[in-house]
């Protein structure tokens, strides 16, 4: 099938799914989005499918939420730009959910900037092999947001809060060793050996059953995902609150003007 902002090869047993919109370095728009989400409702029941790996386009794995735009005028009704921020994680979590619950085994190989939201599909994938060139960051406080979709919990229950916390609250970039020495990937290699890093892994999980390892990855996921349903209800009404401040709009302003945001507090 052919997408606009994504490449998928399909190789059984394994998909290839690869992010592609270099000149915005991946930068993840609704669009995207939407074709991401239409394969991974299909890999649901594509049995002979086993493995899906995901790479970037490009310098980046992809640089997070596409902001493109988000700068312009406040919107006259604050109440309603903050409730559609809070029905947008719907989506989000929507998204998390399914690909972290795929019975396929999921990999991501992370090639660059891997940002934001751009991290998200890599935290919820099983396992994460990152290129020398990978570099792991969450700017979401810096634009006056929060790491919303349910990642935060999910890359605090990977690399633990204290990683968490200077990963989250101060836009800490970590390179690929930093990323590995914290437990954030399981493993680096050389750019150019990255897919063939990949294929590795895939080579080595395949001959083991096939069955257990489907319970496995469901037990384990269950295991890890502690007080989720809390999330869900709580997080969107967390982001209509964060909306009605001024702090989200002068974030996305100082973006779009490339200029360090100034917060107030309110
Ligand atoms: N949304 C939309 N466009 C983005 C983007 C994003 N999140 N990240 C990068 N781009 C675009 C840039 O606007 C630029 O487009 P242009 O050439 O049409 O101007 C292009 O991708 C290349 O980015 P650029 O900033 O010129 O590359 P760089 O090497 O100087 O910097 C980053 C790379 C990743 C440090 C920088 O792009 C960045 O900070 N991106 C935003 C990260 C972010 O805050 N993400 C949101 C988190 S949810």
């Amino acid at each position: 099938m052919d997408y606009q902002h994504i490449i998928v090869e399909r190789s059984e047993p394994v998909l290839a799914v690869t992010l592609n919109r270099p000149d915005k370095l991946n930068a993840m728009n609704q669009d995207l989005i939407a074709e991401l989400q239409e394969v991974i409702a299909g890999l649901r029941t594509d049995t002979a499918i086993r493995y899906v790996t995901f790479t970037g386009a490009g310098r980046a794995f992809s640089a997070g939420a596409d902001m493109s735009g988000r700068g312009g005028p406040a919107p006259a009704d604050r109440y309603e730009m903050a409730n559609r921020a809070r029905l947008v994680q719907f989506t989000g979590h929507d998204f998390m959910r399914a690909l972290e619950n795929l019975e396929q085994i999921t990999i991501a190989a992370v090639n660059g900037y891997s940002l934001g939201a751009g991290l998200c599909i890599p935290i919820v994938c099983d396992f994460r092999i990152a290129s020398e060139r990978a570099l792991f960051g969450v700017p979401e406080t810096g634009i006056g947001i929060f790491y919303t979709w349910g990642a935060t919990p999910r890359l605090t229950g990977l690399v633990g809060p204290a990683w968490a916390k200077e990963m989250i609250i101060t836009n800490e970039v970590y390179d690929a060793n930093k990323a590995l020495s914290c437990g954030l990937v399981h493993k680096v290699v050389p750019h150019d050996q990255l897919m063939a890093a990949a294929s590795e892994l895939i080579g080595k999980i395949d001959s083991k059953g096939r069955l257990a390892t489907r319970m496995a990855k469901k037990i384990i996921n269950a295991a890890s995902a502690p007080n989720f349903g809390d999330l869900y209800i709580c997080e969107p009404e967390m982001v209509e609150r964060l909306h009605l401040s001024d702090e989200p709009a002068e974030g996305a302003r100082a973006f779009d003007e490339r200029r360090k945001p100034e917060f107030k507090g309110r």
